[in-house]
């Protein structure tokens, strides 16, 4: 596996390269495929295939598993299902594999397209990285070659490559033709690089200018992003991603080095679309056109990105000059300019900052209510924490008036006296916590016994495997707490003093630093126990995974296993 990705030379049993993990001129990368692990003694990055492909191919972990598992020939749980693969799904992706391989063909014997893409400033090398391709000027181009039988035809059509006629519109006998005549292809592709869908581009003149597939069994558009695949294929060390509106965009600016750009397809930003580029990178810049399309446009985004802003996260918004997109800009002024435009980006909070007060005159008292009026659906839209914490501050700050004068009106009308002059609540800051997960847990069923309480039958049984250290200790208390609740710490210092692990306890409360409230207290314990499960499904996964590719069996009872644990991982990314 690591050998597709890493020039290997054999040594002994094992085998070496240069690190692709940092930058080395001598191998001190290590693999040893008996051992289906790799180590570099250079950086000290070390792992199995799964964290291989984690860290490599920047996949997501339930991905990652997938792709690993595929690869090794066992099962694996179709997107968001619960069963095994589809043999239908299969003869799908094999078809668009196919399609998209005779557009690619097809672009090479064509002279005008091919022109057209140069005259664009692309060169060949990237045509060939996006597999862009030409739809011929014909109705039946595909009809002719994928779908002579019934069958085909059907399978085209379930694709969005042909198109039904109406009873009265058939020609020549054929009742459908193909959708994409005349453009040029841009396949759209999955995680793992399969083709799903087109977006074509008319040569020259003519409408639409671009014309996408439309939503089928394989393509859903508000979950895509245009170009994510060939940006974890570019493996530089994936920080951030530039999100921008166009397919030529996307390709312009990877051809110029920027191989983190990607685009939605014509969709507004969807809440989907944050969900996987959080789960790969914490930064995220969003690019416009400084046009009023184009600060509609970043407007949307905003309302769609307040839910996923959170600390530890950064959101940014860019707006180029009138008249240019990402394409022609760093087609002008190259890589380094453009990345300084990047540099200088918009945080979210200045960007609604400055978009409301465009909107209020802010230089009145009326005009300041209007404002606060208008950002109060906006910053409610916030997870609490102390990003909106902060959000709430800089409003405040504009409004001016202090942040709890602020809250309380926001609360309901006009504040009673005692909420004015009531010291400010304390906050929930720093969630999390500090020290592993197992800790973390602990901590707070120490620190808020009734915590225990909220925890649901599901999330306890997710840590029956756990073997963390001192997850023994967390089981039995979790257990106890639920069992026989308590309402502070002292009774459960009293009734554990003499229990194993008992006297850890005490310590972990001295230490804590973290005094959260009680309800988030209890919304932390759970979260950190999901987390806990995750670890304990990555762990055996691994471990099946890893078996699998050194012995190429697992018996009856690990492939049953690994087919529960693909199920509950289902579930829960559900
Ligand atoms: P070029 O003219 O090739 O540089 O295109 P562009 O990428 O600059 O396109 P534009 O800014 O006009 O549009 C941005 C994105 O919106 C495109 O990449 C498409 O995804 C989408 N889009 C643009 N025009 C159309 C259209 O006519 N129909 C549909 N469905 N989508 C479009
Ligand atoms: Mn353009």
């Amino acid at each position: 596996m690591v050998g597709s990705r890493v020039q290997l030379a054999k040594a002994g049993r094992e085998y070496k390269a240069c690190c692709p993990f940092h930058t080395e001129k001598t191998a001190s990368f290590w693999v040893s495929p008996e051992k289906q692990f790799y180590h570099c003694f250079g950086c000290g990055a070390h792992g199995t295939a799964l964290r291989f492909l984690m860290e490599y191919d920047h996949l997501a972990f339930p991905e990652a598993v997938e792709e690993l598992a595929g690869r090794l020939g066992l099962p694996v749980p179709n997107e968001g299902g619960g069963d095994a693969a589809r043999p239908r799904d299969a003869s799908l992706y094999e078809l668009m594999a196919r399609v998209a391989q005779f557009y690619a063909e097809t672009l090479k014997r064509d002279e005008r397209a091919e022109r057209y893409l140069t005259q664009r400033g692309l060169t060949a090398e990237i045509v060939q990285r996006f597999g862009i391709g030409y739809a011929p000027d014909a109705w039946n181009a595909l009809l002719k070659r994928f779908g002579p039988g019934e069958r085909d035809r059907q399978t085209l059509g379930e694709l969005g490559l042909i198109i039904e006629r109406e009873r009265s519109q058939v020609r020549d006998g054929e009742q459908h033709y193909d959708r994409f005549r005349d453009r040029i292809m841009f396949p759209i592709r999955d995680s793992r690089g399969r083709a799903i869908a087109f977006g074509g581009r008319v040569i020259d003149r003519g409408e639409p200018k671009y014309l996408n597939s439309p939503e089928t069994a394989l393509f859903h558009k508000g979950r895509e992003l245009y170009g994510l695949y060939e940006t974890r294929l570019a493996r530089s060390s994936l920080k951030r991603l530039l999100v921008v509106e166009g397919y030529m965009d996307v390709v312009r600016l990877h051809q110029a080095g920027i191989a983190y750009a990607v685009a939605t397809l014509g969709t507004a930003t969807t809440a989907e679309h944050l969900m996987r580029i959080f789960r790969l990178v914490r930064e995220v810049v969003f690019a416009f056109d400084g046009d009023r399309a184009g600060r509609g446009a970043a407007w949307r985004a905003l309302q769609h990105a307040l839910p996923q802003a959170r600390e530890g996260r950064e959101i940014r918004f860019l707006f180029l000059p009138e008249g240019h997109d990402p394409d022609t800009l760093v087609g002008e002024e190259g890589r380094e300019a453009f990345e300084k435009r990047l540099e200088s980006a918009l945080p979210l909070s200045e960007y609604l900052v400055r978009e409301l007060s465009a909107q209020c005159d802010i230089a009145h008292a009326d005009g300041r209510a209007r404002f606060a009026e208008a950002a109060r659906p906006l910053v409610h839209k916030v997870p609490e924490g102390v990003y909106r914490e902060l959000l709430l501050t800089r409003v405040a700050e504009v409004v001016g008036l202090a942040p709890q004068r602020l809250q309380a009106l926001w609360a309901g009308g006009e504040p009673s006296a005692q909420a004015v002059q009531a010291p400010a609540r304390r906050r929930p800051i720093r969630s999390a916590g500090r020290g592993s997960l197992v800790r973390q847990a602990v901590v707070r069923l120490v620190r808020f016994p009734a915590t225990a309480g909220s925890v649901t039958d599901a999330e306890r049984a997710g840590i029956d495997d756990c073997t963390e250290p001192g997850a023994d200790l967390l089981r039995a208390l979790l257990d106890d707490l639920r069992e026989r609740p308590l309402k502070v710490s002292a009774q459960v210092l009293e009734r554990w003093v003499a229990k194993p692990g008992g006297e850890h306890l005490g310590r972990l409360l001295e230490r804590e630093e973290v005094l959260d409230e009680e309800a988030a207290a209890a919304v932390e314990l759970r979260a950190v126990l999901v987390k806990l499960a995750d670890t304990v499904l990555e762990r055996r996964l691994d471990a099946l995974l890893a078996k699998q590719a050194a012995t190429g069996g697992l018996s009856e009872a690990e492939l049953l296993e690994f087919q529960r644990f693909m199920n509950r991982k289902a579930d829960r990314s559900r």
